[in-house]
């Protein structure tokens, strides 16, 4: 009987092509088949594009379709059958990478893979290659230390209006808000009320084409929201 291959999560970092680790390369490279979440709409990854540099060009790839809906059940099968995709490859004997933005563990859609393949082919082998995150990346850009001494640091998601942050901002000193493209009047009160917001900086596309860094986030409000969003503030 045919040995199994191995999947690899792999973290390809926030954008610039020269930001993803030399283990994650050569791993892209040996894989026998790239998988990669597009949308359902267009077959188009981000993830691949920044890869693409690194890539031989005879490379298979594949679009695994990436459904978000509100309906829980729904996108659990839809992530199920993306595994059943990889499992089908690694049951076949080949090796397979799945590339995600940044890093695969934070915020990332590899988490639903990783579930889902566990549930249809509970053998699998897997690997995971780390990344840099946007939020390291965008530290590193703007020369701002995320965290030092014995401060704290919260990553925390913005796409419920700092829900989150009301929660527990009071303990830290230092937060990374992700997915700050939406509710921000919401947000900008959370970082007002828990006292980041005086010393706040929004960050767009960082390391990409069209970055911005907005220092003013109600500056954000009147701007036509950009999903590559996040924010830095501390106390
Ligand atoms: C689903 S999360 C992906 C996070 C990714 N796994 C990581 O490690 O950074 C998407 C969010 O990451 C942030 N993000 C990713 N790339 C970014 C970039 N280049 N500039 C600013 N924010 C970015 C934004 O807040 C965006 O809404």
């Amino acid at each position: 009987m045919n040995q199994s291959g191995k999947l690899y999560g792999i973290g390809v970092g926030p954008g610039d092509p020269e930001l993803l680790t030399l283990k994650a390369v050569r791993i892209i490279n040996e894989a026998d088949v790239v998988f990669t979440a597009a949308s359902a709409k267009r077959n188009y990854s981000l993830a691949l594009e920044i890869a693409r540099p690194h890539l031989s060009p005879t490379v298979i790839t594949k679009f695994l379709s990436f459904t978000m809906t509100q309906d829980k059940d729904a996108t659990e099968a839809a992530w199920d059958g993306n595994a059943e995709q990889i499992a089908k490859v690694l049951r076949g004997g080949q090796n397979a990478a799945f590339l995600t933005l940044g890093d695969p563990m934070t915020y990332s859609t590899f988490g639903y893979i990783l579930k889902s393949l566990k549930k249809v082919m509970p053998e699998a082998e897997i690997e995971t290659i780390p990344g840099i995150t946007s939020f390291h990346a965008a530290a590193a850009r703007l020369n701002r230390t995320l965290v030092e001494a014995e401060e704290s640091l919260l990553i925390t998601s913005g796409a419920y209006g700092g829900d989150q942050l009301l929660k527990v901002g009071e303990s830290v000193e230092n937060i990374v808000m992700m997915k700050a493209y939406k509710n921000i009047t919401q947000n900008n009160a959370a970082l007002k009320k828990t006292g980041f917001y005086s010393n706040s900086v929004a960050i767009t596309r960082c390391g990409r084409e069209g970055e911005e860094i907005i220092e003013d986030l109600d500056e954000l409000e009147k701007r036509t929201p950009d999903y590559w969003t996040l924010v830095l503030a501390g106390k």
